[in-house]
């Protein structure tokens, strides 16, 4: 069964001009776009997009970085297409976590920035795609 996940690639990534890398990860899965856009965030938007981290100390931090300049996101789709994407990306460290071969172990250092975000669960999917893409 074909399932949605929310994809961004994070300022950081677009500045590096990894986009076309990680969009050919993706397609080389075997997983197709369902929509896609450059965009600027809102700071509203990023406020709910990770209203989970609201506690964490790093959380103002987050927001400037992913406020601090355009991202692409995506609606990635396919047979779940979640744990795929999640698995292309890496683990959040991109070090510790992170193996080379996934898109963050191969291209990032930090936790602040590895590159991209994929959803995490079904539940955080839907919830993710409606913020970022309510038309589809
Ligand atoms: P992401 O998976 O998009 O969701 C939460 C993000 O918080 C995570 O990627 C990291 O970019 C960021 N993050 C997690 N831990 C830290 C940390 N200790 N310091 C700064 N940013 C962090």
């Amino acid at each position: 069964m074909s399932e949605r996940t929310l994809v961004l690639v994070k300022p950081d990534g677009v500045k590096r001009g990894l986009v076309g890398e990680v969009i050919s990860r993706i397609e080389r899965k075997g997983l197709t776009l369902a929509a896609m856009d450059l965009r600027n965030v809102e700071r509203s938007v990023a406020e709910e997009h990770y209203a989970e981290h609201k506690e964490k100390p790093f959380f103002g931090e987050l927001l400037e970085f992913i406020t601090s300049g355009p991202v692409v996101a995506m609606a990635v789709e396919g047979p779940r297409a979640i744990t795929a994407f999640r698995q292309l990306a890496g683990g959040t460290d991109p070090v510790e976590k992170a193996t080379p071969g996934t898109i963050r172990g191969d291209f990032a250092l930090e936790t602040q920035f590895n590159l991209v975000h994929g959803s995490d669960s079904a539940e955080s999917a839907e919830r993710e795609l409606k913020l970022w893409f309510p038309d589809l």
